[in-house]
């Protein structure tokens, strides 16, 4: 897979290039590139954005500096897969949409900055316009770097165990559930026990256990198990 990031500031995703599980997903084939908007600029000067039409405050990333940077990497022929703008008033975020986009052979994602992108951009040049909540982030990059995170560790080789992709929250062996509690030694810690079906060895009970437990969590908005 290939993933391709626009932005103005390529240096955020140098810490998000070092993690492990990105690095090793890219030794398993990821080709993950950066690319600045200004550095293909049309305007001189290393200009990309300006006042917005009708007055008002801030400044409007341009549409013909998105579309130069479309050129600059793609060519005439555009790019070949989906483009994803991160976008505050986009659809939701989530996993189903993780899967979708990690099935990519090529995904473009195009962070905005300043008050907003030229509206042409979402209308013209993207497949998709996503947001990652309900809040108003500076820019579009840290959402870029939650869509790519849940994108690539779905990807081979990013995680060291692949069962855990599949049986974790929202997957489809839960039934679109949260996961089930997890816990590790010690069995007790000032006073605090480790559910007695876990230490059982009943493989058959434990199973049972994290589906119940996983449905109860579903329910209850992130409360902790009782
Ligand atoms: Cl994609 N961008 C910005 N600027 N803020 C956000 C967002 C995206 N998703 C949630 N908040």
């Amino acid at each position: 897979m290939r993933i391709d990031v626009f932005t103005l500031f390529p240096e955020w995703f140098d810490w998000f290039s070092a993690q492990r599980h990105v690095r090793s997903a890219i030794e398993h084939g990821l080709e993950l590139r950066l690319h600045s908007y200004r550095s293909s600029t049309p305007l001189s000067g290393g200009q990309v954005d300006d006042a917005p039409y009708g007055g008002g405050a801030g400044m409007v990333l341009r549409v013909d500096v998105v579309d130069a940077a479309l050129d600059a990497v793609y060519g005439d022929v555009g790019p070949s897969g989906r483009v994803v703008l991160l976008d505050p008033s986009g659809r939701q975020f989530d996993e189903s949409l993780a899967t979708e986009l990690a099935t990519e052979r090529d995904l473009t994602l195009l962070c905005g900055r300043y008050e907003g992108v030229d509206a042409r951009v979402r209308e013209h040049l993207v497949t998709d316009a996503v947001s990652i909540g309900p809040y108003v982030l500076s820019g579009g990059e840290l959402a870029a770097m939650v869509v790519a995170d849940a994108v690539i560790r779905k990807l081979p080789g990013s995680l060291g165990d692949a069962r855990s992709v599949l049986e974790e929250s929202f997957s489809e062996a839960l039934a679109g559930a949260p996961e089930y509690p997890h816990y590790t030694r010690p069995a007790s810690y000032r006073g605090w026990d480790v559910p007695e079906v876990l230490l059982s060895g009943d493989h058959a009970r434990v199973r049972e256990w994290r589906l119940d437990q996983s449905r109860v969590r579903s329910g209850s908005q992130g409360d902790p198990p009782s």
